[in-house]
């Protein structure tokens, strides 16, 4: 395939959506075509998914359920959009894919990383990110943050205990050791200015402009 699929993943609140706005908008500056999406969603039906997924009326959700429709949701995404990108040669930039499954589903949600990891590579015919960028913050920061900024409105997931957050941070921490080639791991507790430095300076050496 011709173009780079670049991803952003770090736990809710760790500021990797603007983080991913400022790659975008630099990447652009420099004349490269850039995509940027989304997951959950990012075309048609996976947006469909991402309401039924992150409903707060579907609670009792169960775990395996959860894990297929992200799945479900990710292969949507890919047929439709990630794939035609990449095969027109352009740079994806997209904010959440498969590292945050096994974050949250495999680890968090103890279904084990390696399980679904597998069941995610039936989804995705084995496609997998160029790179991959892990902004991290603990998890009382994360969650204060997005308190703040949705004044108390938190979707099914952001509305998880915070055992539940904590075993995400875990779970992205082992997720970087098992993939530390390609997951770049960063320091979101650093300022605003900082943190997009540093990712800026990852991506910019990887595509081989710094
Ligand atoms: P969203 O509002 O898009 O979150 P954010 O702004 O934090 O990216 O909601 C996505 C939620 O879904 C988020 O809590 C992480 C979770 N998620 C999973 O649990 N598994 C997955 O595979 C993906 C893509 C997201």
């Amino acid at each position: 395939m011709k173009g780079i699929l670049i991803t952003l993943e770090g736990n809710d609140g760790s500021g990797k959506s603007s983080v991913i706005e400022a790659i975008r908008k630099t990447l652009e500056e420099k004349g490269y075509p850039v995509v940027y999406t989304r997951e959950p969603g990012g075309s048609q039906i996976a947006e469909n998914i991402r309401k039924v997924i992150l409903d707060v009326e579907n609670t009792g959700m169960d775990a395996k359920t959860e894990a297929l429709l992200y799945a479900a949701s990710r292969r949507e995404h890919i047929e439709k959009t990630i794939r035609p990108a990449l095969e027109a040669g352009k740079i994806v930039l997209c904010d959440r894919f498969i590292d945050s499954s096994l974050a949250y589903q495999g680890y968090a949600r103890g279904l084990g990383i390696d399980e679904v990891y597998h069941m995610n590579l039936y989804a995705t015919e084995g496609l997998l990110p160029d790179l991959t960028i892990l902004v991290c913050v603990k998890p009382e920061i994360g969650i204060a943050r997005i308190t703040q900024n949705h004044r108390g409105e938190l979707d099914r997931l952001e509305s998880e205990k915070m055992e539940f957050h904590q075993k995400v941070y875990q779970g992205y921490l082992a997720v970087q050791k098992k993939f530390s080639t390609r997951i770049q791991m960063i320091d979101g507790e650093k300022t605003k200015e900082e943190v997009r430095l540093d990712a800026l300076d990852i991506v910019l050496r990887f595509i081989g402009e710094n």
